[in-house]
């Protein structure tokens, strides 16, 4: 994302740029680490997460006094001053056990990153000649790889309109059977979500959401991985699209 260009565009219409940098930790535009570019950045420290913490956990940063100021109100309750509750608030304050486990792992995350830049550049050239859509990115970022997600399709571009994941379903299930555990980040799009059946969206609405959803399939990574491993995963992936 171009975040040059959304601040630009923010800036023109006066509009508030919150930034969900949840499984961006460490990521960089332009030579400024992400969460300090908008108004407001949101992390999340969930376990899977490249800083991950031993359960649920998250992090505000901004460097507005005044907004930084109400977002400690609001998660202890609405209270600033003790047992003074000036609003409706809510219980989100960060766990002392989880802030140990999160400041400890802070200084691995840069070398972590680095890992998992090395196992996407191998993802990158190991797939270049497979029938498969890698991830792209803007010149001027730089991802820490929380996933690393492909585009499948089936080999004669036909997708069956009842069931439009089968192709990279069945391709799943291939890879399952030699042990390569896979994941589909996200299945139903927003507009088809129910919360939001009140909208009135349907299928069809926003159709490049939709066929995304039918195709992507994130591979293994994680910073422990080793080039064997991820060998292993590319072989598999291989034969299995035949
Ligand atoms: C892009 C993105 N935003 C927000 C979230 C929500 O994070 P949390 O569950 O810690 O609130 C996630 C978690 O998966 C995410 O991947």
């Amino acid at each position: 994302m171009n975040m040059t260009r959304v601040m630009q565009i923010a800036q023109t219409h006066q509009l508030w740029v919150i930034e969900d940098c949840a499984q961006a930790t460490g990521a960089m535009w332009d030579g400024k680490t992400v969460g300090s570019i908008g108004h407001l950045g949101c992390f999340s420290f969930y376990p899977t997460k490249n800083l991950g913490a031993c359960g649920d956990a998250g992090a505000i940063t901004t460097s507005n006094p005044a907004l930084a100021a109400q977002l400690r109100k609001l998660r202890d309750h609405g209270q600033r001053q003790r047992y003074v509750y000036e609003e409706i608030g809510i219980n989100s304050r960060l766990d002392a056990i989880q802030a140990v486990v999160l400041l400890t792992k802070l200084r691995y995350l840069n070398s972590w990153n680095a890992q998992r830049q090395a196992i996407a550049d191998r993802y990158e050239q190991w797939l270049a000649a497979m029938p498969v859509v890698r991830p792209s990115w803007v010149e001027g970022g730089q991802s820490v790889w929380n996933q690393y997600t492909i585009r499948v399709v089936s080999p004669s571009g036909e997708a069956n309109p009842d069931r439009p994941a089968a192709f990279r379903d069945h391709l799943r299930q291939q890879l399952q059977q030699q042990g390569v555990g896979t994941m589909v980040y996200y299945p139903v799009p927003l507009h088809l979500q129910p919360v939001y059946q009140s909208l009135g969206f349907g299928v069809g609405q926003f159709p490049v959401a939709e066929q995304v959803a039918h195709e992507v399939v994130s591979l293994p990574m994680f910073p422990e991985l080793p080039p064997d491993q991820q060998k292993q995963v590319v072989y598999a992936l291989k034969e299995a699209l035949g």
